[in-house]
């Protein structure tokens, strides 16, 4: 996109602010080529895509041509503006784009994998719970470990984190850390529910 990107427009502190978007959330930044591969690879023909944060759709585009349907939700009009103005008439039919908070709307009951490639993301426990009511099935992200992608596979509950004495977790509410003295330390991480952080938010809910 030509100009002043979009993160430095005049009035995004004040729309990111009534969006509850803190600490960068709302700023676009695309990702690497290989962040794009390794989300494509995990994308199948049957497979129905919510991408959340889709930015100026450079992924979303790509994630039409190989899914059955892919659904990009971006908070920033200017972005979305510029994308569909720039893309006009080449728009999939498959590719719905949706300019909303992701917090704010109902996902809806046929997507099989969501994408959210956002490092900055301080709601990840609140796209996650969505995305579970929701049916969902996989979440491919870089929100949780902040480099690398991972597929978290939505359909297994949790070990709740009392349970873990040693080792990486990674929890719904989207915090990372290792528990014990560094002696599972190449094991993958566990997915837990319950970790110290969210208690301590006082917003996790066990239901
Ligand atoms: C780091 S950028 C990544 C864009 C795109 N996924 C990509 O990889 O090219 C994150 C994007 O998420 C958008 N975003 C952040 N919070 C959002 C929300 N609650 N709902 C919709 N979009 C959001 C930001 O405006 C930004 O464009």
């Amino acid at each position: 996109m030509e100009g002043k990107r979009p993160q430095f427009q005049e009035g995004l502190d004040a729309f990111a602010a009534r969006h509850e978007l803190t600490d960068w959330e709302g700023w676009f930044s695309p990702y690497d080529a290989e962040t794009y591969d390794q989300v494509l690879q995990n994308i199948g023909e049957d497979d129905v895509v919510m991408e959340i944060g889709a930015g100026d759709l450079r992924l979303a585009l790509r994630l039409a041509e190989r899914a059955r349907r892919v659904y990009a939700v971006e908070v920033n009009p200017l972005l979305v503006g510029a994308a569909l103005q720039a893309i006009g008439f080449d728009l999939p039919r498959n590719l719905l784009v949706v300019c909303a908070n992701a917090l704010d709307i109902s996902f809806p009951n046929d997507i099989t994998v969501a994408v959210l490639l956002m490092r900055h993301c301080q709601h990840f426990g609140r796209y996650e719970d969505k995305l579970r009511a929701a049916g969902c099935r996989r979440l491919l992200t870089n929100a949780r470990w902040k480099s690398g992608m991972e597929s978290i596979d939505l359909t297994r509950p949790g070990v709740p984190f009392a349970e873990v004495s040693e080792g990486w977790y990674a929890c719904r509410c989207g915090a990372v850390g290792y528990v014990g003295r560094g002696e599972r330390s190449d094991a993958p991480p566990v997915e837990v529910i319950g970790c110290p952080a969210c208690q301590s938010r006082f917003t996790f809910d066990v239901s």
